[in-house]
Order: structure tokens, then C-alpha cells, then sequence
């Protein structure tokens, strides 16, 4: 089954034949813990979604609070966010909150910064959010089957003072591989997902529907918070009826309110827009997504009569976070990571468990991708920095494929050959051969994840880490 490639979904509904009922017997469910507070709670598990259309059966997904998506978890700048996170999987997990530069115990990640949640078993998240804008959630242990089966919500810290708009949604935006039952499609660890562009799929959801739709007025001004919560596919943003501004990436604003053109979301980007309906009353407006040889709607926008006479004005910028300046570039300290590996990558061999092995007992392995060489993360961090410290990172694409990577606990600048810095990101989509530079102030304390955020090939090797003390 596929939703893309066409605008209409009417080959796909179809296609419904012979269809089996899908049962979530067997799965296993842990007894809900007696809760120890007032916390609310985060619970992950198994549950049902209706991703396909209505002569399809739901899908059993696993998901927070049994939903796809988990709760939207809207704060103000400087809240506290405090969940207890229970695991109702039949698999160890955790909760990382992608982009927030939290404390370090906080950031849900195996091994580093906190042990697994066992099934059954609980932990606190309890962090405040020192800055604005569009942020996610989601497991960082097995994220390449957990995210693949649903587990994944939106945290959005509003502005003291929010830009003038009729709605404010959030958007996540997903890509499933489902079967012909609807069911989530089992083929998780397929090595040539892991070798070449990870696990990308054939139905496509924006907040776990595939025909996302809102009625709108004529002028009315919408902000949209994009977020790309796939575990591979890059969508190429665009749209139609529409017209308005770039004003965050990454959950941090731009400085500018930018005319917005087309928008590149790698997996864990996010994009902020502010946007006026301005197609016609009796017609649809549509964000889409161009494909190589086609292109398919993500969420349609039903104009319906007029929310007012004519546009509002352009926004302003909105108001920075407090992210440290990137300081002096000419002093900043300096590390540099190789990325190969891969299908057509040509790597021969790679360290794993302190020797160098052959890429044939490498792929046996499960692992297809190397950092400095390194199959593994290793007992020594990419680089020490102290605290306050600017740092620049090189970062050497030598593969065949993009690769998103994400920096856990700060956000950087990319850096260009002229010195030039580009916006506050924590996800950077580094293209087949390039070379970037990332530069930014270690300013927060503790161990911290550097890893390409397509789910396959974070597991398959590309994963390293650096500390700041
Ligand atoms: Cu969105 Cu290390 O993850
Ligand atoms: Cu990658």
C-alpha cells in the first residue's frame, strides 16, 4: 500500500481486499503502577490508530498514552515539565526531549545518562525549558523499531509574548511501512535499510492521520510547527494557497521573519511558519511534499468564507532564547569527524570491540557505518570540552547519503568556509560528500549524543559522543 506519489488516495481504497482482522492479543500490558504523586505521567504502550482509511483495520502501534501522537505538551518559557514515564512496552525504553537543552540526567539516553526503563518500570523527567519554540519527544533506545511504531509527541514552549495568529498547530509529520492489513510492517533490522537511506515507507501521517485537514477563513493566519518524526524520509516542504514567513528552525527563531519558499525537514528538523490562507473561499490550500518524481498532499486547508477583509501584516522576529553566542571562531577549539560507511561508501574495514574488522563480519554485526573509524562509541568521547568553551566541529560527509545529524544539549551554527554562520539548529542535514563545520559554546555540563538522526543509521554505527565538564 502507498499514499504518496499521487494526490488523490483512491488507488488505495481501492485495494481492499480480503482483508484479516488484526488483533492486539498477545501483546503484553504491565499493570498500571500506583502513581507515587501528582505527576502526571508519560505511559508507553501498546494501543490502536486509525492510520488507513475506515475499510482498513486499525493499526496496533505502540504509543504515549497508547496515542499516536503522544500528548502535545504545551509550556510556558521557564516551566518545569515533570512526567513520570512509565513503560508499558515489552521492551526496555526511554524518553529524550529532542532539542530541549535540558540537564544532562535528563536527556533519556541508554547508557550515558540514565539506565534503561525496564518494562514495567518507571522514571522521572522533571527539567525546565530555558528556551521558546517547537521541540518533540521520543525514545532514544530502539528508536528505530519505537519511533517506527508510533512513539513520539510535540513539547512546545510558547512565548511570553506570541505572534499575533489565528491558530497555532502542530504538525508531526511521519512516514510508516505498513502492510496490506494495516499492520506496521515487521521488517525492523532489514540490513539494506540500514545500509542505504534507513527504513522508509509507504503511508505517510501528519498527527497520525493520512488526510490531515483544517477550514480555514481567507486571511486567516495560521502558525504551523512542523515537525519530521520519520525515522528516514526527508520531505521537501511546499505549498499552495498559501503565503507567509520562516520564523524558527529547530525550535529557535531566525532573527527575521523570512518570506517562506520551499523547506527542506530532515528527520528530528522542525520549521515554525507563519502563514496566511490566501487561496480563494470555496477552494483548498495544501502543504505538500515533492518526492523526486511526484509530490503528495500532507494536510489540505478548507477555505471557507473570510476571517477578514485582508491580510494582517507581516510578522516581526520573534524574540531570541537565551542560546550563548558562538564567541570568538578564531579561537575556538577544534575536532573533526569522518563519516563513511554505507552502500556504494566503499568502506573496507572498522574498529569494533578494540580490533579492526573486515566490512563482511561488520555488516554480520549489524554495523554499516563508521565514525573516525569507530563502529561503536567508544570509551573516549569525540572531543572534552570545558565549560563555556567554543568549539568548532568539522564534520566530513565521505558516504553516499545525507545524513541529519543531531546534537543533544546545545544548539550550533553552521559555519561556513568564510567564517559565516548560518541559524541555531540541533539537526543538520549534511548532503552526500560535503563538508560542514558546526560551531558552538559547550556550555552544558555532562555527556552528550552526536548522531544521525535517520533511526538506521545511528544504530548501524553512526553515533559518537563528546563531554563537557
Ligand atoms: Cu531526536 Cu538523539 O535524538
Ligand atoms: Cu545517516
Amino acid at each position: 500500500m502507498t499514499n504518496y506519489a499521487r494526490h488523490t488516495r483512491r488507488d488505495f481504497l481501492c485495494r481492499t481486499a480480503a482483508l484479516g482482522i488484526v488483533g492486539t492479543a498477545g501483546r503484553w500490558i504491565p499493570p498500571a503502577r500506583a502513581q507515587q504523586s501528582e505527576t502526571a505521567t508519560l505511559h508507553a504502550k501498546p494501543g490502536t490508530a486509525r492510520l488507513a482509511p475506515a475499510d482498513y483495520p486499525e493499526t496496533p502501534v505502540w504509543g504515549y498514552d497508547g496515542k499516536v501522537p503522544g500528548p502535545t505538551i504545551r509550556v510556558p518559557q521557564g516551566a518545569t515539565v515533570s512526567r513520570r514515564f512509565l513503560n508499558g512496552l515489552p521492551q526496555g525504553s526511554t524518553v529524550h526531549w529532542h532539542g530541549v537543552r535540558l540537564e544532562n540526567p535528563m536527556d533519556g539516553v541508554p547508557e550515558l545518562t540514565q539506565p534503561v526503563v525496564e518494562p514495567a518500570d518507571d522514571f522521572l523527567y522533571d527539567f525546565t525549558v530555558p528556551d521558546t519554540g517547537t521541540y518533540w519527544y521520543h525514545p532514544h533506545e530502539r528508536a528505530w523499531e519505537q519511533m517506527a511504531r508510533g512513539l513520539y509527541g510535540a513539547l512546545v514552549v510558547e512565548e511570553p509574548e506570541p505572534p499575533q495568529v489565528d491558530r497555532d498547530e502542530v504538525l508531526l509529520i511521519d512516514d510508516w511501512r505498513l502492510a496490506q492489513d494495516a499492520s506496521i510492517d515487521e521488517s525492523f533490522g532489514a540490513l539494506g535499510d540500514w545500509s542505504h537511506g534507513g527504513r522508509t515507507g509507504n503511508w505517510i501521517t501528519v498527527n497520525g492521520e493520512a488526510g490531515w485537514s483544517l477550514r480555514v477563513g481567507q486571511y486567516e493566519r495560521l502558525r504551523l510547527r512542523l515537525v519530521n518524526v520519520a525515522n528516514a524520509r526527508i520531505f521537501s516542504l511546499a505549498a499552495n494557497g498559501l503565503d507567509g514567513w520562516l520564523v524558527a528552525l529547530d525550535g529557535q527563531p531566525l532573527g527575521e521573519a523570512r518570506p517562506a519558499g520551499p523547506i527542506v525537514l530532515a528527520p528530528g528538523q522542525r520549521a515554525d511558519i507563519l502563514i496566511d490562507a490566501v487561496a480563494e473561499p470555496g477552494s483548498q490550500a495544501v502543504l505538500y511534499s515533492r518526492e523526486r518524481e511526484s509530490s503528495f498532499v500532507l494536510a489540505t486547508f478548507t477555505v471557507e468564507g473570510t476571517a477578514r477583509n485582508e491580510r494582517l501584516p507581516a510578522p516581526t522576529a520573534l524574540a531570541s532564547n537565551p542560546v550563548p553566542p558562538h564567541g570568538s571562531l578564531a579561537e575556538a577549539r577544534r575536532a573533526t569527524l569522518h563519516m563513511e560507511g554505507g552502500a556504494m561508501g566503499g568502506m573496507r574495514e572498522a574498529r569494533m570491540g578494540g580490533r579492526m574488522v573486515p566490512m563482511r563480519e561488520l555488516a554480520q554485526a549489524g554495523k554499516l557505518w563508521a565514525f573516525n573509524g569507530d563502529v561503536e562509541m567508544s570509551e573516549k568521547p569525540l572531543f572534552a570540552a570545558e565549560r563555556g568553551e567554543a568549539w568548532l566541529v568539522r564534520i566530513v560527509n565521505d558516504t553516499a547519503w545525507p545524513h541529519a545529524m543531531h546534537l543533544h544539549g546545545h544548539h550550533f551554527r553552521p559555519v561556513g568556509s568564510d567564517g559565516n554562520a548560518g541559524p541555531l539548529r540541533d539537526t543538520l542535514l549534511v548532503d552526500s560528500e560535503q563538508t560542514v563545520q558546526i560551531g558552538f559554546v559547550a556550555d552544558n555540563p555532562g555527556d552528550w549524543l552526536l548522531h544521525c538522526h535517520t533511526l538506521e543509521h545511528s544504530i548501524a554505527g553512526m553515533r559518537t559522543w563528546f563531554r563537557v565538564t
